[in-house]
Formats: C-alpha cells, structure tokens, sequence
C-alpha cells in the first residue's frame, strides 16, 4: 500500500468516528477525540447521544481561559445559558464571578467553566444518570484539552457526574479530594447560595467563602512550587 493511501485511510477513520459520535451514547469519545475545544462544541451542537439534544437552542460548552489553573463544573445549562450558549450566565452565574472576584479569580484569567450536561433539561430538572453517562466524555475531552490543575464541583450533581461519589454536598463540600490525579473540591451549587442568603457563622454563604479562600491558597501553593 502506498504511503498516500495509507495516510488517507488514517485520516478518514479519525474522521468517520468522529461523524458518529452525536447518535449514539454506546459509542466511546476516547480521549485525544478532538484536538481542540472548536471541534468539540461541533460536535456537542449536533449531538443526539440524549434525548436533551432535541429541546436546545443551543449547546453550553464552556468559557473562560482555555489554559486555566481551575477548572469549575456546574450541572447542567439554565434557560439564559440555553439562550446564549454560555454556561453561568444567569443570576448563579453572577453570583459565582463574584465568588471568584472576591479571591480575585477570574475566567479572563484564571478560571474555565464548563457543565456536566452540555443542553439544557426541560424546567430545570436535574439530568438524569443516563444523560450524565451520555454527556460526561465530552466533559473529560475538555478537562484533558485545559489540563487544570484544580477542579472545582459545584453541588452533588457535578460531583457525582465526574467522580460517581454520591455523598451529600454538605457533607463534602471543603474537602480536597484526588480524582484521576488531579485535585478537585465539591462546594456549593450558587443556586444553593441564592436560596440561603444569610452570611451568619456557618450559613452556606459563609462555608463558601472559607472553601473559596482554601481554593485560592492552593491554587498560590501550587503556583510557588512551580516557580521554585
Ligand atoms: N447552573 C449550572 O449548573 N450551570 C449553568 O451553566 C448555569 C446554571
């Protein structure tokens, strides 16, 4: 065989994997699927691997610094983040930048966010796990591409879509914890936040402004080894 042909060969089975991926959830994403984050919103755009693709206006990939140090994952898009097809757009979204300014983080700089569930359930329910199961690669494509060296998991969903851990939020929520080798931290859903607005001692609002001071001085140590 020609080398021309065997390189056409090679390239068009990359490309016909990818073509079949949107149908069909039993059809695996490997990672190294897609080299960039542009082909892998393609794909999300026209993906059937869930019935939620049949409702969306648009897919809510992600945004922010695509070479973050930190990584959050939220649930899954609301009505706003259909609309624009950005994730954390909506009041959680604005509570959350102001989360992350009050530690000065920032998705120009420091942060990327993206969702367990890239389309929007109907009313806002939580996906199901069959959704989650269908929708997670695209996710672990994304934490390959950015590489974050923390990941931050935004109430039970997150938590139990990326590492299958089931436990309660408010029983996790602060706590370091290593998945795939890499540091993530379940906090509070914003949502979470904005039906508890009290900031007494011990209040959701005040644990979260503890674990986002955690975050901030990891992410601090973290940078000084590296400079050292
Ligand atoms: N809630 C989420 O979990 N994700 C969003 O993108 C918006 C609200």
């Amino acid at each position: 065989m020609s080398s021309d042909i065997q390189l056409s060969l090679f390239n068009n089975s990359n490309s016909n994997q990818r073509d079949l991926i949107p149908t069909d959830a039993k059809i695996a994403i490997t990672p190294g699927t897609y080299s960039n984050m542009t082909e892998l919103a393609q794909d999300c755009n026209r993906c059937h691997r869930c019935g939620l693709g049949d409702n969306r206006t648009h897919a809510v990939v992600g945004r922010g610094n695509l070479q973050a140090p930190i990584m959050v994952v939220g649930e899954a898009p609301g009505q706003t983040e259909d609309e624009t097809g950005l994730p954390f757009v909506g009041r959680s979204g604005q509570l959350l930048e102001k989360i992350l300014a009050s530690v000065k983080l920032s998705t120009e700089n420091d942060v990327y966010i993206a969702n367990i569930n890239k389309c929007r359930p109907e009313n806002n329910r939580a996906p199901t796990p069959s959704e989650m199961t269908a929708c997670t690669p695209y996710l672990l494509e994304q934490i390959r591409l950015v590489d974050p060296k923390i990941i931050l998991l935004t109430g039970a969903t997150a938590v139990k879509g990326l590492t299958g851990d089931k436990r309660g939020i408010t029983k996790i929520r602060g706590q370091w914890i290593e998945w795939e080798g890499r540091l993530c931290m379940p906090i509070f859903h914003p949502s979470y936040l904005l039906r508890n607005p009290s900031k007494e001692q011990g209040s959701p609002k005040w644990l979260m402004w503890q674990d986002i001071q955690a975050v901030r001085a990891k992410l601090d140590e973290i940078r000084n080894l590296q400079s050292s």
